[in-house]
């Protein structure tokens, strides 16, 4: 879809949308229309239920000459609108010219008491909504009919001073390329997408930004010790990797932060094995690698001034003669050994040999770490917020902030000594899943914090509730969501630049 910023025009045609604020108040594009046609808006107002509260729509046709359709969209109190409600507002545009199978839409920005975004500003999100809401994956559909397919082509957004919007707009189109490319690679079969295939495509989506990125197979792993990271790949008969990207664009004298990514392009669960039902959700069990990779592609596409390395384990967790078994104890590439319980809980398995190496590696000051990592944590959150597990407040505090501000929230989840216990194992340091069966997601967190080093700000962000979505929202089609890309971006431009 083609997004355009254009200047007030003497008057409007095709299919236009325009704001209505809280209480039924008219902005000024809205007036207009409603004197050039006797009222119309005032008597739609006057005959239902639109009152102009955020999200709301109200569609009248055929109101005068070249004006073939007004959408009459809801933009609540002025004050409540931020960036994030008004991505969510250009999502509804779309998705309302989408389905009424329009080529070309146009959206009256106009200025709004009381908001705390500029015209430039509310217009460029606005567009980015309405980009981020029409992502489609249907490479493998190869019969939609014309219209099954998405109509809309071009989004003009009408605002006082266009070169504003569009200035704003272009800083945020890296945005829209790293998310589609995250829901890609999260959307992508596992026959399609495994390890190899996965390392391949963010080499070539990353270094020609100016990212480093070094891949390492199963013969490299080995020599470095990463046995856990190994065992859970070795029922497979693709070769596990370990993407390493680096982009260092920040002060020299400044230690890199660390974002770790669980990539199991699919889930089994090996040994253990998962009962057939949703199994194919088991697809995007890379989902935390997708959103690291997809990152590191925006820190590099707006040429972040930070120092930071994404590393992701990428395995595919499968039975087969060679699978590791429930029983089997590894030495991790940190020295502790690990009691393989439930080859199920794989997650851990690969990203303890994965967070040691990049600890060891870059000596990073922060690592935040990203997995569609326990089921328990969907019981608990649902599909609103991803758990946050840290050991350093003001870091889970910055990413909570990041969270709210790009509508990626996060809650923040308890860890503690109790907890830490429960996953003591008879006979190696440790075991993989705890003896009872409560508080999954905090025993899962309890593992991975025994691989964190001295002085490491560490979090963990659990996104299995997170990384697809079922329904979709304004903003999301249903589908892979790219839960973290943004967050992850946001975060470092505040915290580093
Ligand atoms: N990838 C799953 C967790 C998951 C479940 C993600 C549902 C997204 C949606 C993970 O590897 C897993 O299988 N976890 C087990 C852990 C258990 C064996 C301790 C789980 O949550 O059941
Ligand atoms: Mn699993
Ligand atoms: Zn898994």
């Amino acid at each position: 879809m083609k997004v355009e910023f254009a200047a007030f025009p003497k008057a409007f045609a095709g299919n236009v949308a325009v704001f209505v604020a809280a209480d039924k108040q008219l902005l000024a594009t809205a007036q207009g229309i409603d004197r050039s046609t006797g009222g119309a808006i005032t008597r739609a107002l006057g005959a239902g239920r639109f009152t102009g509260a955020k999200g709301q729509t109200l569609t009248l046709l055929g109101q005068s000459g070249d004006l073939a359709r007004l959408l009459l969209l809801g933009v609540g109190k002025p004050r409540e609108l931020d960036a994030r409600a008004a991505e969510g507002l250009g999502g509804v545009v779309a998705a309302e010219a989408n389905a009424a199978g329009h080529k070309a839409v146009t959206v009256v920005v106009d200025p709004i008491k009381g908001s705390r975004l500029s015209p430039g500003q509310l217009a460029a999100h606005i567009a980015l909504g309405a980009q981020l809401r029409t992502y489609r994956f249907d490479k493998y559909k190869t019969k939609d009919k014309p219209e099954q397919k998405l109509s809309l082509e071009q989004l003009t957004v009408v605002v006082a001073g266009p070169a504003e919007a569009r200035r704003a707009y272009a800083a945020l189109e890296p945005v829209i390329e790293s998310v589609f490319f995250t829901r890609d690679l999260v959307s992508e079969p596992a026959n399609v997408l495994y390890p190899v295939e996965f390392a391949r495509r963010a080499r070539q989506q990353l270094t020609r930004l100016g990212v480093k990125v070094e891949i390492l197979g199963e013969a490299e792993m080995k020599k470095l010790g990463m046995n856990v990271l190994l065992a859970v790949g070795q029922g497979s008969e693709r070769e596990s990797q370990l993407l390493i990207m680096s982009w260092m664009n920040g002060p020299k004298s400044q230690k890199p932060v660390a974002l770790v990514g669980k990539g199991v392009c699919f889930d089994t669960g090996g040994i253990s094995l998962k009962p057939a039902g949703g199994m194919e959700d088991m697809k995007w069990d890379m989902a935390g690698a997708g959103a690291v990779t997809g990152a590191m592609r925006l820190l590099a596409a707006r040429k972040a001034r930070a120092n930071v390395v994404g590393i992701c384990a990428l395995v595919e967790n499968m039975p087969d003669g060679n699978a590791q078994r429930p029983g089997d104890v590894w030495t991790s590439l940190s020295g502790q050994t690990v009691e393989v319980i439930n080859t199920d809980a794989e997650g851990r398995l690969i990203l303890c040999d994965a967070m040691w190496h990049v600890q060891n590696k870059f000596k990073p000051q922060a690592m935040v770490e990203l997995s569609t990592l326990t089921g328990a944590m969907v019981v608990a959150l649902g599909q609103e917020r991803a758990g946050v597990f840290s050991n350093n407040t003001p870091l889970s505090n910055r990413l909570r902030a990041a969270g709210s501000q790009t509508g990626e929230k996060l809650w923040r989840m308890p860890l503690g000594p109790k907890y830490d216990k429960l996953i003591d194992s008879d006979i190696a340091d440790m075991k993989n899943v705890s003896s009872g069966r409560w508080g999954g997601s905090i025993t899962a967190a309890q593992f991975l914090q025994r691989f964190v080093q001295d002085g490491v700000a560490w979090a963990h962000l659990d996104i299995a509730g997170m990384a697809w979505s079922d329904k979709g929202n304004e903003t999301t089609p249903k589908g892979a969501t790219a839960f973290g890309v943004r967050l992850l971006d946001r975060w470092i431009a505040d915290s580093y630049g």
